[in-house]
């Protein structure tokens, strides 16, 4: 089944979002080792692979028919945050903004009748759903310890253990 170009279009630009994503939440990263919290920079460091997986799922669905990648820009990631709860609030906003553009990019896929897209697009829907609920969690329970404390040293304890294949690690801290 063909491609359109305004198809492809779309789908670049939703490459470019989601590096965009996996730029931010390295720059996430970079900020918990700053503030010894080396469970929530793993959480990140996860977080930053994940956003990478996702972008180039769609850089080999592009291939895959037949059309052409074209790679753009990404620009400086935000690195100053007041919290921890400030940072994953952040996070929960651009997830929300990545559920909108998917949801966009759905729409194109339904308006040019690409049945292949929408069914692809249907993995990244499911995954905006799980990653939209567990920020959520972690934003409650960091509400639940009032943002600091020994607890946030559990929670970072427990973030730290999120599993990720082979993880790069960015320090021997984060090797739990
Ligand atoms: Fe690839 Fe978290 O959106």
């Amino acid at each position: 089944m063909p491609i359109t170009p305004a198809v492809v279009e779309a789908i670049n630009n939703q490459i470019q979002a989601e590096f965009q994503s996996a730029y931010q939440y390295l720059a996430m990263s970079a900020w918990f080792h700053e503030n010894n919290l080396p469970g929530c920079a793993h959480w990140m460091n996860i977080q930053w692979q994940e956003e990478t997986a996702h972008a180039m799922k769609l850089f080999g669905y592009v291939h895959d028919r037949g059309g052409a990648v074209t790679l753009q820009a990404i620009t400086a990631p935000e690195h100053t945050y007041a919290s921890p709860l400030d940072v994953f609030r952040a996070v929960r906003e651009h997830e929300a903004w990545i559920t909108s553009r998917i949801t966009e990019l759905y729409d194109i896929a339904v308006a040019h009748r690409d049945l292949p897209l929408q069914i692809m697009l249907q993995w990244f829907i499911s995954e905006q759903v799980e990653e939209e609920a567990v920020v959520d969690s972690i934003i409650e329970r960091l509400q639940m310890i009032g943002g600091d404390g020994p607890s946030i040293y559990l929670l970072d304890r427990e973030l730290g253990g999120r599993p990720g294949g082979d993880a790069v690690h960015s320090s021997t801290a984060e090797q739990h």
